[in-house]
């Protein structure tokens, strides 16, 4: 697409496809209160001085006290911390109590069991379309030396489920599932009884032996992507590796539309 009128979802799925870390920054707002919400758009800017940068949405509820706080905090997100971005996410009423958080030394809140933390002084609100790009000037950071949380085309990955997936693979029998997504549903096999489509792992290849089938089973241009799960069967003692997919256009067969992924 090279027009001045881009479909906005089409460019967002578009720059979903880079790979990021996943945040919560945070404030308080004049009353005290601490508030916060989860952002990808975080960078690194510079080192002397210490900058880094994150983009506020002019539509958050938080766009005014944001904008006028004196300092924030980024807090970058393990890989146990999903549940966290979630809730920063979503309009929940209470926030904060999904988390433990003291004030930094700058002030803002920083939350345990992150991956680092930086606690900031605003150093510019520069106006950017519909966001505003944060500039904090780095105060006191933390680096706690855990995995990061990542986030890509819409979907969490994590390093610890990739190595789960290696032990799993050199583990022998493996299933191959997938969650393979299409125009917002999960196309799925069986009648009655639903079941992700599967097939046995037969080379060191996973992704591509899973892509072969799918292509094969529905008839649609099939694309890996992220692990989705990996565990032990209690039915069959064999491992399993789930991945998400997504199916291209045309008409599947052979399989079953479900309602749409919660
Ligand atoms: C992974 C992820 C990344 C996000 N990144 C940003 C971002 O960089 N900037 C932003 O303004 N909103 C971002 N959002 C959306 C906000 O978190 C969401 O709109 C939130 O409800 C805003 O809260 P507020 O309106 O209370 O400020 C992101 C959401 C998710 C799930």
């Amino acid at each position: 697409m090279s027009d001045a009128n881009f479909d906005a979802r089409a460019l967002r799925n578009a720059f979903g496809s880079f790979p990021t870390g996943v945040t919560v920054v945070t404030a308080h707002d004049p009353a005290g209160q601490p508030i916060g919400f989860t952002a990808n758009s975080f960078t690194s800017v510079s080192l002397d001085p210490p900058l880094l940068l994150v983009c506020l949405a002019k539509t958050s509820r938080n766009f005014a006290v944001m904008t006028e706080a004196h300092g924030f905090a980024v807090n970058i997100l393990s890989e146990t911390q999903k549940d966290v971005s979630n809730t920063f996410a979503r309009p929940v009423e209470d926030r904060f109590s999904a988390v433990e958080w003291k004030a930094g030394p700058h002030g803002a809140p920083v939350f345990d069991h992150t991956a680092a933390w930086f606690d900031c002084s605003m150093e510019q609100v520069i106006e950017a379309g519909d966001h505003v790009i944060l500039m904090g000037r780095v105060r006191a950071f933390a680096d706690n030396g855990l995995n990061g949380l990542g986030y890509a085309k819409g979907s969490y990955f994590t390093p610890a489920l990739a190595g789960k997936a290696v032990s799993a693979a050199a583990d022998g029998a493996v299933e191959l599932s997938a969650v393979l997504e299409r125009n917002g549903s999960v196309l799925m096999l069986g009648d009655e009884r639903l079941s992700l489509p599967s097939c046995a792992m037969d080379d060191a290849d996973p992704p591509a032996t899973l892509g072969a089938y799918l292509k094969e089973l529905t008839g649609l241009p099939v694309s890996v992507g992220f692990l989705y799960s990996v565990y032990e069967s209690r039915t069959d003692g064999r491992q399993h590796i789930v991945y998400r997919a997504s199916g291209g256009e045309g008409s599947p067969q052979k399989v079953a539309s479900s309602n749409p992924p919660t």
